[in-house]
């Protein structure tokens, strides 16, 4: 037992990431169940979104349904799992702390915290109530990993520009960022995502210096995710060299091709401003389009740049016990 699954209570050492709109209870149960760490994304389990004006009811609504979820996780695991928070604004969001009281009350065991900015009120409520921390800046750095060990982080995560959803500003890719975060922190364990999906990049990652690894595209192509099938079966069909790469809001998004990604790709080449591009993506709803409906025409297919090697979709179980089969 390494120091991640010791710190996580977990069997192996492997952290699925929140995937947005396709993570509900019986996927993240499967993966906690499985032996890793199983991670509720901000709109599990769910098909529209909140449109009431008022941001604090809607904020309300957001965390109720959250709520929901993890109850249904807690039927049917008893292991270890995350509720993925994305603080802004120091945490005074209206959404973040609402949603730790939540957690708070239902017993959710550890937390996936996005973002690069480190806002130690926020490590604190978890920190005080023994939920764990997971840490993953948006934008790595050596001086965000120092500041999440400086306030507790149980475990960082480093991710490289082969990641799937959104992309972080910096083109650094996972095999230069993981190795400069493992030099910048003192005894915190490193977990490297982006482009983990065989055997093969679980060792380069711990060749590296990660104690573990984090992964999202590998998942989406498991029996148990809400996916659409023919975004699975696309998945196991397509190289990384297929897949657009865009500029828009934040920084950078990837889609496999289709009708309204080949259109973002356009614009993005003919040189549109990141906010245009970003308006007409729509946020991340366009992800529940293209990946959970299927909808190419309105939706798009965030990927990571290791779907090289998803082969065929398999239950969670198979795909965990080959990750870690060394
Ligand atoms: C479709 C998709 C949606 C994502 N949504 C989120 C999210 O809501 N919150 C978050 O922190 N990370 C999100 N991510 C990032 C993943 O949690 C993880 O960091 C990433 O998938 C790792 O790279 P990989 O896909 O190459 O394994 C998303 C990734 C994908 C592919």
């Amino acid at each position: 037992m390494n120091r991640v699954c010791k710190a996580l209570n977990i069997k192996y050492p492997i952290i699925q990431g929140p995937l947005a709109w396709l993570t509900n209870a019986k996927f993240v149960a499967a993966v906690t169940n499985a032996g890793g760490l199983g991670t509720l994304g901000p709109a599990a389990g769910q098909n529209e979104r909140f449109r009431d004006p008022d941001p604090v009811k809607r904020h309300a609504m957001t965390v109720e349904r959250m709520r929901n979820e993890v109850r249904k996780v807690k039927k049917l695991t008893a292991g270890t799992f995350a509720v993925n928070i994305i603080p802004a604004n120091g945490g005074n969001d209206g959404h973040t702390k609402p949603l730790i009281k939540m957690m708070i009350e239902e017993g959710v065991p550890a937390a996936v915290y996005t973002g690069s900015e480190v806002y130690p009120e926020i490590f604190q409520m978890l920190k005080d109530h023994d939920i764990k921390i997971i840490y993953r800046a948006q934008n790595p750095t050596a001086s965000n990993a120092r500041a999440a060990e400086e306030n507790g982080a149980d475990v960082i995560v480093e991710t490289g520009f082969d990641e799937g959803g959104t992309l972080p500003k910096q083109v650094v890719g996972t095999f230069s960022i993981v190795r400069m975060i493992v030099d910048a922190v003192d005894h915190t364990p490193v977990l490297a995502a982006g482009g983990i999906t065989d055997r093969r990049a679980v060792k380069a990652a711990l060749a590296l210096g990660a104690e573990g690894v984090y992964c999202g595209s590998v998942f989406i192509a498991s029996e148990e995710n809400r996916t659409a099938a023919k975004v699975k079966q696309a998945i196991v069909n397509s190289t990384a060299d297929e897949l657009l790469l865009f500029r828009t809001k934040p920084a950078y998004y990837r889609s496999l091709p289709g009708p309204f990604a080949d259109h973002l790709q356009e614009l993005s080449d003919q040189g549109v401003s990141r906010d245009e591009i970003g308006k007409v993506m729509g946020g991340l709803y366009g992800l529940k389009r293209g990946m959970v409906d299927g909808d190419w025409d309105q939706g798009y297919v965030s990927l990571g740049t290791g779907i090289t090697s998803i082969h065929e979709i398999r239950p969670v179980k198979a795909i965990i016990d080959d990750l870690m089969a060394d």
